[in-house]
């Protein structure tokens, strides 16, 4: 089964996508004012987080997106009661938490990681919890070896079955000295989650400090935990006997803003991006005005739009944060492919991150590979043969073709390399795209685009 028909299952399908492909005639400009709610990377942690409390927890801005749904089965698997409030209101009531089968996780986690993420609250909550064989992922491997070290390390014991991990506390889990090889996202949110509850500090060094994990700080702390955040990635937590539920609204998707606007830029289009806020992006804006894209910043939001004239080529290396993020740069390489000169894209935190480069040479696109790094600085991949260095040489203007999403950041990609080309795409497996990006379909409507969707 494909992660597409994995996730459709596991979601209900009612935020997913019906349509497998959407025929796309390009050449228009996007434009006009779309909105973006909370952070998929924020809001489906935020949810785990909610098992941690001993009264209900609310969360606004959730988008409604087949990862959301993902993790809502997943938690009702687990006994939490979900219910739906306002509009982009999720209501959690823990009070009932209980394990699951790995092989009822194993059905609502699709495609999904998020499992590993449920050690920490279920072994608080429960003694035990289970993580499902993870479905394999055309980013790169995405091991979860710091994860399973991390909860060694606060005394969880890790049991390899066939059909998965089982983990278990034995006696409550202990605060402890971590620090990571690699400020890993989820790692860092693993520690989070763990150790606010166990007994006594933890410091976490080489931590990860996305927006996204700051956010979910925030809620932890509302719910009582004691987490400070030091210079140089070093966050300390000092463990608390329990915790409660929190009240939030998410902090804005800053993968989906970048990537409309990316839309925006490579389109020539003219994008209003209603919730985007310029401090989450400040990379992402100075490499988009070094392209050559203009933007406003208001108080509701951002308006990307190109401002005429040629394009410039520019050297981008993705990085941890504050660096330029990894989810950006596969939207951003599509607008490339319009400037005038030789652009470099030097990927530095997975290590394979350009399958979708392949689409936008079948378009027309000249975009060469390299296993060199080939930015200023080399990465941990550059001696292991990873193909992970782009050089895009352009202008080339691109045309239609049948293509395949292979993910979602490199799907949302070939959406945009089809609205610039000139003739029509056909774009398949498009129902990926409903994981991270919200009634994606609809905002195209309202941006103009020229389309249909095929069964
Ligand atoms: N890594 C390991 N071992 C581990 C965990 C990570 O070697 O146990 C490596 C990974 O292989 C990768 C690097 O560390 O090379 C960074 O991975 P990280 O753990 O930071 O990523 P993640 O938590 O799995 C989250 C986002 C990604 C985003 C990255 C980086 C979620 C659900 N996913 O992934 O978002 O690209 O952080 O910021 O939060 C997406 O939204 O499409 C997406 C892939």
């Amino acid at each position: 089964m494909n992660s597409v028909a994995k996730d459709a299952r596991a979601s209900g399908a009612k935020v997913g996508l019906e349509a497998e492909t959407i025929i796309i005639r390009g050449g228009r400009p996007l434009t006009g004012r779309i909105d973006v709610k909370g952070a998929k990377n924020l809001v489906t942690k935020a949810m785990v987080a909610a098992i941690l409390g001993d009264t209900p927890s609310t969360l606004r801005d959730v988008p409604a997106i087949s990862d959301v749904q993902v993790v809502r089965g997943l938690l009702e698997v687990h006994g939490v009661t979900v219910t739906d409030g306002d509009p982009g209101e999720l209501i959690f009531d823990p009070s009932r938490v209980e394990s699951a089968h790995m092989v009822d996780i194993d059905a609502h986690a699709g495609s999904s990681r998020i499992p590993i993420l449920f050690c920490g609250p279920l072994l608080h909550r429960l003694g035990e919890a289970f993580i499902p064989d993870l479905g394999g992922c055309r980013i790169g491997d995405r091991p979860i070896d710091f994860h399973l070290e991390v909860l060694a390390q606060f005394g969880a014991v890790v049991e390899k079955l066939p059909s998965g991990i089982r983990l278990s506390a034995p006696e409550r889990l202990r605060g402890t000295k971590i620090s990571l090889p690699y400020p890993s996202v989820g790692a860092t949110e693993q520690v989070l989650l763990t150790s606010v509850l166990a007994e006594g500090k933890t410091e976490l060094a080489g931590a990860a400090i996305e927006p996204e994990i700051m956010d979910l700080i925030n809620i932890l702390q509302k719910m009582g935990a004691i987490i400070s955040v030091d210079t140089d990635r070093v966050i300390r937590i000092e463990g608390v006997s329990k915790l409660k539920g929190y009240s939030h609204r998410a902090l804005f998707d800053r993968n989906e803003a970048a990537s409309w606007a990316s839309a925006a830029l490579a389109t020539e289009g003219d994008i209003f991006v209603g919730g985007a806020k310029q401090e989450e992006l400040l990379t992402f804006l100075n490499i988009f005005r070094k392209v050559g894209g203009a933007f406003d910043i208001a108080d509701d939001g951002i308006r990307f739009y190109h401002p005429g004239g040629e394009l410039k080529p520019v050297v981008v290396e993705t990085d941890v944060h504050p660096g330029f993020m990894t989810d950006w740069q596969q939207p951003l390489v599509v607008a490339l492919t319009k400037a005038q000169g030789v652009s470099i894209v030097h990927e530095t935190v997975y290590e394979q991150r350009f399958g979708f480069v392949e689409a936008l040479v079948q378009m027309g696109a000249n975009i060469q590979l390299h296993s060199e790094c080939l930015g200023s600085s080399p990465c941990r991949f550059g001696q292991r043969n990873f193909v992970h260095s782009a050089v895009i040489s352009g202008p080339t203007p691109l045309h239609g073709a049948d293509i395949e999403i292979p993910d979602l950041r490199g799907g949302f990609s070939h959406l945009i390399a089809a609205l610039t080309a000139e003739g029509t795409s056909r774009v398949s497996n498009v129902g990926i795209i409903s994981r991270g990006y919200e009634n994606f379909i609809t905002k195209l409507q309202q941006l103009g685009a020229d389309f249909s969707l095929e069964a």
